[in-house]
């Protein structure tokens, strides 16, 4: 058997470098349910427990931004029954998660097309941006109905709007108009459920982030397999175009 890591056996090295940003494709909420024989809404409500571990474990380590990857523009294309289940899930755990949240000093924000959802998520939407908007600590965005594409086209349609002129435009203004323009570009993407894609997550966003791929189911992801993808990314060398010798002594 495999065993899981214990807290005892993985901790973050003092002095490690940890991410400032953080993404993830919460994958796997339905094989999880599969494996145990239930339907998979039960996969998605054990799902909501593997996020708020990792609002927490985030917030202790005084991450600035979380982005957790909830429902994509294409998860319309689900069966109608687990759609309309998933956006019963959206709006209670907004509704039961939204006071610890604020109390943590938390800014929770919603990115993606919301006009497609039903008015009571969308006006539930609305409550716990206005609540916690005023907050100084981590910013968490949940992205729902969101694409990669589309945040790239409502970004040039904003341009075109602002009536901004061809030579104008450059990659830090197309940078602006993108959701998460106010937050660092993601440091570490995270994916667990086994599939190495990116599923029209970020797209921009995260042309210079760390990957990492874990075949834990999302529900299974405990707070030690999150300080697991941690030191795992406080091993890398980020290069960013430059040798490796360059970033050594940029570092010594
Ligand atoms: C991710 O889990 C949650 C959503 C896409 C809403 P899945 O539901 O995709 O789980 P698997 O991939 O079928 O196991
Ligand atoms: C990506 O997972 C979307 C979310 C986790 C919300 P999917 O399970 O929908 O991705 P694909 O379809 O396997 O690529
Ligand atoms: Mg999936």
């Amino acid at each position: 058997m495999v065993m899981s890591p214990s807290k005892k056996e993985i901790q973050i090295p003092p002095g490690s470098d940890l991410p400032k940003h953080v993404a993830i494709i919460m994958d796997g909420n339905g094989r999880w349910a599969k494996k145990r024989f239930m339907p998979r809404i039960a996969g998605h409500k054990a799902g909501v427990k593997s996020a708020r571990m990792a609002v927490k474990v985030c917030a202790e380590n005084n991450i600035t931004a979380l982005t957790l990857f909830a429902f994509s523009s294409e998860n319309w294309n689900r069966p109608r029954k687990e759609v309309d289940l998933l956006m019963d899930l959206f709006i209670n755990s907004l509704r039961e998660e939204a006071k610890s949240i604020n109390d943590n000093n938390i800014r929770m924000q919603i990115i993606g097309d919301r006009t497609a959802f039903s008015e009571k998520l969308q006006s539930r939407i609305a409550e716990v941006e206005s609540l916690t908007e005023n907050n100084t600590g981590m910013t968490l965005s949940i992205a729902a109905n969101y694409g990669g594409r589309w945040d790239i086209v409502q970004a040039v349609q904003q341009l075109v709007a602002d009536g901004v002129k061809a030579e104008d435009i450059d990659q830090t203004l197309i940078e602006k108009y993108l959701t998460l323009s106010h937050l660092p570009a993601p440091d570490l993407f995270i994916r667990t459920g086994g599939e190495h894609r990116i599923s029209n997550f970020l797209l921009w966003q995260i042309a210079y982030t760390e990957q990492y791929f874990t075949d834990t189911l999302w529900p299974d992801f405990s707070e030690e397999h999150f300080i697991q993808a941690f030191c795992d990314y406080a091993g890398r060398q980020r290069r960013f175009g430059k040798t490796g010798e360059q970033v050594e002594s940029e570092h010594a």
